[in-house]
């Protein structure tokens, strides 16, 4: 087990599937052989890249690796709006056997959700392995520190900065990029000749996502409260949120940056 449930990646891949870049979708789908390819997903969880590529090409091989069994097994046996070419998995801890993965053997690397987890020197690691092989790399949905409230209360910013403090903590990996690590990706790439497009994915929450508010907002507020926000003064903004929410009045974006690096 991970800590990341198939319940809390069911509740939030709606607002992933919406909010993935489409323009750097477009540009990684141009770096694949026009058929058949067989792409690498990385910390793969329930399946939601295939998930959201699935009905763009449909004739993808796709190896899911992950180091929680239950989660690919829920990954290998859901149904996708489209069947797969075909889907194997290979259950993996990826903070120690990073070499292990058959980069060489694939034409494409995903990933997603999952870059604002590692650190500097698993990710140095990752960009190394991806470029030697001159592979094309989409990693969507990273974390990138904004994140906006509507209505505004005094305490969003205080909450905000401790959350993006919890977020730099160790993650399995040693201390995480957190909301750096997809612009700390891309100067990587860039360094070693790659082109790379980017673009924002940001969550757009609204009071109709009452249910991945109700998980989401407590454990936001918790890390928020483990990073120093003052504890008695962040359940009643909880308190506040949660009225709003019942009210119909509460909207929240939440900032992350998809892109795609393409060998030149
Ligand atoms: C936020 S989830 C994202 C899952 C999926 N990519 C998605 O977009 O829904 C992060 C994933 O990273 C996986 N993960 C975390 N640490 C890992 C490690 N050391 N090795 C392999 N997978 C790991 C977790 O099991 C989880 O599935």
């Amino acid at each position: 087990m991970s800590g990341f449930s198939a319940t809390w990646l069911a509740l939030r891949e709606p607002l992933d599937l919406t909010a993935r870049n489409k323009e750097v979708e477009a540009a990684f789908f141009e770096a694949l052989p026009a058929e058949t390819p067989k792409i690498l997903d990385l910390a793969s969880g329930a399946g939601s890249t295939v998930a959201a590529l699935v009905g763009e090409k449909s004739d993808i091989h796709w190896i899911l690796s992950d180091y929680d069994s239950d989660l690919l097994s829920v990954a290998a046996n859901r149904d996708y709006a489209t069947k797969p070419g075909s889907l194997q998995t290979r259950e993996i801890d990826l903070a120690a056997n990073l070499k292990e993965l058959p980069i060489e053997a694939v034409d494409a690397i995903t990933t997603s959700a999952f870059l604002d987890l590692v650190s500097e020197n698993f990710l140095t690691q990752l960009v190394e392995a991806i470029v030697s092989s001159r592979k094309p790399f989409l990693a969507s949905l990273t974390y990138d520190g904004r994140t906006g409230f509507s209505p505004a209360e005094p305490l969003d910013q205080d909450l905000r900065d401790a959350m993006n403090r919890d977020q730099q903590t160790d993650k399995g990996f040693g201390p995480a990029l957190g909301p750096n690590a997809a612009e700390r990706a891309i100067a990587l790439f860039e360094a070693r000749g790659y082109r790379v497009v980017s673009g924002e994915s940001d969550w757009i929450i609204g009071p109709q996502h009452e249910d991945f508010l109700a998980e989401f907002l407590p454990g936001w507020v918790g890390a928020g409260v483990k990073q120093g926000a003052q504890k008695t003064k962040a359940y009643d903004w909880l308190e506040s949120r949660r009225s709003q929410i019942a009210d119909g009045a509460f909207n929240m974006t939440v900032g992350h940056l998809d892109f795609a690096a393409l060998p030149a």
